[in-house]
């Protein structure tokens, strides 16, 4: 183990004089550094004797050999230090005496082009600490048996974006590109594009997204590395929710910039969070398709004195709008149906066969997004604004009973999520309800006449179940997912149904939104030991062949529409992430929600 230990770090390091090395050949020009064009005149040169031409050129439209802005930096932190003088000369020395006549030489310039060539190869086979681990780990319906179980994916040639936001997170940074290396070499690397936000990082995350740069520069994987400060100087004087849309339509930008100027459009969009294996990936991509899933997250797990906890618990809500278990991974083999994460009966029965279910809202570490769904509808990261600036002398304001929650802006996106399918629905059979001259809003099976219409909830609705007897309080302060701690200790009393207002549409009668989890993609955090959370979420090898599971029910068969209350756990003042947050349980109208976006467009 030692010896492996060693045998990465000296992989890193390797990497890491690579990383240098291609500083130096790809700098960008900056005019005020005379260092800078002087990198400059040189890449240009490596350029014409096509030193970085090694892989063949193609007409694809993500081709990062052939389109040099498709690798970009911006904001790269360059603030002098103590040693910058030192290191540059450093850099140039070696440069101008090693290696520039060794490049540009004609008797030596081939044997370059194989020491590139064979960087390539070790850096193809990168697989960080714990990533090497993946292919041991147990997974259900032998996910990890098969080498070409992702094939198909590849020979299908779309296209995907990969966002990242990081925040002082240094720590998962080599794990989650080792993951886009391996994502690159089974999807190819010109069918990728990695967005990575550097969010006013203070560790060492600025010299990582250096050697992200320099590997995926090698790679021919496009990328757009970003680093912004943060949005206050005073990081107690943020709102964390704000923070998080800001951050997330930032990494979104080269998503619609390609898309308004060269018109390509991306098949999925992968939110890389915390560490996740990269087949755990794939195969949530191979759901999201098969069910044409708007959205498809993992489940995160983190460390908690010995065991493991169900974490993301702040975003996440089932599909009665209930907030999740804080569960121990191992409750799939104690009282399933009462202990495991979602609370709603349908999505509980499927949690322990492994197999997605629907929920209001989720995200949980590393989600796919279909931007067909979303983002290129026009659905946006945003949060809740009427929140109180506790840095300044002014007073919170009274809120209303009914105030807009003030929650995460991935909550904001589910409920924006479900409001734009709503509205699709709308579009598809406006034609029909103008004819019935009737503001109700039909479901498909009311109209017996036209079965394109694409509403998919034909069977009648399953009747909410009601919530499980409250559990013991396991809502310590635990895990290291710092969002999911500091929630309510107690779950708000469930909604009296006639609450509800009778003059607006019920939910159940708009096209549901897709979303689902995977219980099979496994999200996690420092401190898991992997092998020990895969035995007790799956159990042994094969267990799923002697209990007689089957693979095959990854489709969902009946969506259920949106729940007319969720527990909201809202900010309601600044104070970064960590700000104390409180809770309610608050009704949701698609109807009141698209009346809303009818009045302010
Ligand atoms: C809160 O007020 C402070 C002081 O006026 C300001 O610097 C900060 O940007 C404000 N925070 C937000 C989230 O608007």
């Amino acid at each position: 183990m030692a010896f492996m230990r060693r045998r990465t770090f000296f992989r890193i390091l390797s990497l890491l004089a690579v990383s240098l090395l291609v500083r130096l050949l790809v700098a960008a020009p900056s005019p005020a550094s005379s260092v800078s064009s002087l990198y400059t005149a040189d890449s240009q040169e490596i350029r014409k004797q096509g030193v970085l031409d090694l892989v063949t050129r193609s007409d694809k439209p993500l081709d990062a050999r052939k389109h040099k802005f498709l690798q970009a930096r911006m904001g790269r932190d360059e603030r002098p230090d103590l040693f910058t003088d030192m290191i540059r000369d450093g850099l140039v020395d070696y440069w101008e005496r090693y290696q520039k006549p060794y490049i540009v030489g004609h008797d030596t310039a081939h044997m370059d082009e194989q020491t590139v060539f064979s960087a390539i190869e070790q850096l193809l086979t990168l697989n960080g600490w714990v990533a090497a681990l993946c292919p041991t780990l147990t997974r259900p319906f032998g996910q990890n048996k098969y080498e070409d179980a992702y094939e198909d994916l590849a020979k299908q040639d779309y296209l995907y974006y990969i966002g990242m936001v990081i925040h002082s997170a240094d720590h998962f940074l080599v794990d989650q590109l080792a993951v886009i290396v391996q994502l690159a070499k089974r999807l190819g690397p010109s069918n990728l594009f990695v967005s990575m936000l550097d969010y006013d990082s203070s560790d060492s995350t600025s010299t990582l997204t250096d050697l992200c740069e320099a590997v995926l520069t090698l790679l021919g994987v496009p990328f757009r590395i970003r680093r912004v400060p943060g949005m206050t100087e005073d990081p107690l004087a943020a709102y964390y929710p704000l923070e998080e849309a800001h951050t997330r339509n930032l990494a979104l930008e080269p998503l619609h910039e390609l898309y308004e100027r060269r018109n390509i459009k991306f098949h999925r969009v992968i939110w890389l969070k915390g560490f996740t294996c990269p087949n755990d990936i794939l195969e949530t991509i191979k759901i999201s398709v098969v069910n044409e899933a708007a959205m498809v997250c993992g489940m995160d797990w983190a460390e908690h004195n010995g065991f493991f906890i169900f974490s993301d618990r702040w975003r996440t809500r089932d599909i009665n709008g209930d907030q999740f278990r804080q569960s121990k991974s191992s409750s799939i083999s104690t009282s399933p149906l009462t202990s495991v994460p979602p609370r709603d009966a349908v999505g509980a029965q499927r949690y322990t066969q492994h197999l997605p279910f629907q929920v209001f809202c989720c995200e949980s570490g590393t989600h796919v997004v279909d931007p067909a769904q979303s983002y290129y509808a026009g659905v946006v990261y945003r949060s809740g604004t009427d929140f109180h600036n506790a840095s300044t002398p002014t007073s919170p304001l009274t809120r209303e009973p009914e105030a807009k929650c003030l929650d995460s802006a991935q909550a904001w996106f589910c409920r924006d999520l479900w409001v734009a399918k709503a509205r699709e629905g709308l579009h598809a059979i406006a034609p029909e309800a103008e004819a019935h001259q009737s503001t109700r809003v039909k479901r498909a099976d009311d109209d017996n006449d036209d079965s394109s219409v694409p509403i998919v909830d034909e069977e009648p609705l399953a009747p909410r179940q009601p919530q499980a007897a409250q559990q013991e309080d396991l809502d310590a302060n635990a895990g290291s997912d710092y969002d999911a701690t500091d929630l309510p200790l107690a779950d708000p009393p469930p909604s009296e149904a006639d609450e509800i207002d009778r003059f607006t549409i019920p939910n159940m009668d708009f096209l549901p939104a897709r979303i689902l989890v995977n219980p099979r993609c496994v999200t996690t955090y420092a401190g898991v030991s992997h092998t020990q959370l895969a035995l007790d979420l799956f159990g042994p090898p094969d267990s799923d062949e002697r209990e007689g599971m089957v693979k095959g029910k990854d489709v969902l068969e009946q969506w259920q529409g949106a729940p007319d209350t969720f527990v909201c756990q809202e900010q309601q003042h600044t104070g970064g992430r960590r700000a104390a947050k409180t809770q309610r349980r608050l009704s949701f109208s698609i109807h009141k929600e698209l009346e809303e976006v009818l009045e302010s467009s």
